[in-house]
């Protein structure tokens, strides 16, 4: 989703996947002039240390993105997550920009009643939210980095992820016609996919105003507790039957409300709504079989 954004600028773009999932999204872009495909590693220091030597922006997105994928592969986890960044921002000159995908999850379980700023500490739940927050600290210790906390991403790409919550809730909700939900009042954030993609755009265009800082990102509208996501699934599902369990507890116990003022400040505002993305999830779930659509 990012990369055409970043070539219809006008710029080149490498892009290091090992294709961890079997994956075949990069091939969209193989034609365009600017675009460069390296099958690697990213914990490779062989494979990083030309390609980073020649880069004027650093985007490291490579992850094992989200608790399940974590919890079952701990090590991997460890390696790609924190051992790959510190080899990055090894590797790196201080004048190159970094701008790090974080995950706003770092600030873990909280009454969901107060707005989490920049400044909230962060106290993750998981495995995964500890990584990331262990890989920003090592950036944030070096010059000219960009950390972007983002919301829970929604709405369709190539490589379709069914964990994350506003897609799995329509997936549910379209095939099965039913819901289960714990924890009804936790409040989450969401951002839609082409906003998160817009931001990095926006980061890559204002990175020497924006390098040093942390932002949120999330839509303000979509600061919202499981119970309203599911009614807002509802009104174009009709027929879905939603139990929210009084007994039970979801393992990822998210609760927080950010503030993306800090952002607004910078130029950038997630437009996309919602109710937006959910309509496309419904026409892409149309073209999806049943198969392995998460990262575990
Ligand atoms: N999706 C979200 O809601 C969200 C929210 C906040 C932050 N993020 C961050 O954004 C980034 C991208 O997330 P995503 O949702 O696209 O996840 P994803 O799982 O779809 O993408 C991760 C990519 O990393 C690749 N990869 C994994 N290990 C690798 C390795 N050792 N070498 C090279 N490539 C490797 C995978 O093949 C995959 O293409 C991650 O850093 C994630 O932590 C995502």
């Amino acid at each position: 989703m990012l990369t055409p954004r970043i070539l219809d600028q006008g710029w080149s773009v490498t892009v290091v996947d090992n294709l961890l999932y079997g994956q075949s999204g990069p091939a969209a872009c193989a034609a365009r002039p600017g675009f460069r495909f390296v099958l690697g590693d990213v914990r490779e220091e062989g494979v990083m240390r030309s390609l980073v030597e020649e880069a004027d922006v650093l985007l490291p997105l490579a992850a094992i993105v989200g608790q399940k994928a974590c919890e079952r592969a701990p090590r991997l986890a460890r390696e790609v997550n924190v051992d790959a960044i510190a080899l990055l921002n090894r590797l790196r000159r201080p004048d190159q920009f970094v701008i790090f995908p974080m995950t706003n999850s770092g600030y873990g379980a909280t009454t969901g009643q107060v707005l989490c700023t920049e400044e909230t500490e962060l106290s993750p739940v998981s495995l995964y939210g500890r990584t990331k927050v262990e890989a920003e600290r090592i950036l944030r210790a070096t010059p000219n980095v960009v950390v972007l906390r983002l919301a829970t991403v929604f709405g369709p790409s190539p490589r379709l992820r069914l964990d994350l919550l506003v897609n799995d809730f329509v997936y549910r909700a379209l095939r099965d016609r039913f819901l289960v939900v714990f924890e009804k009042d936790f409040k989450r954030n969401f951002l839609h996919i082409e906003d998160a993609a817009d931001c990095f755009v926006h980061c890559i265009r204002h990175a020497r105003e924006m390098g040093g800082e942390v932002y949120n990102v999330g839509a303000d509208e979509a600061n919202m507790s499981k119970e309203e996501l599911v009614r807002l699934v509802k009104t174009y599902i009709p027929d879905l039957y939603v139990h929210f369990a009084e007994v039970g507890s979801d393992p990822d116990r998210r609760n927080y409300i950010v503030s993306n003022e800090k952002l607004r400040r910078a130029g950038f505002v997630a437009r996309r709504t919602l109710q937006q993305g959910i309509e496309e999830l419904l026409r892409s779930y149309a073209m999806l079989r049943p198969g392995p659509y998460h990262n575990a």
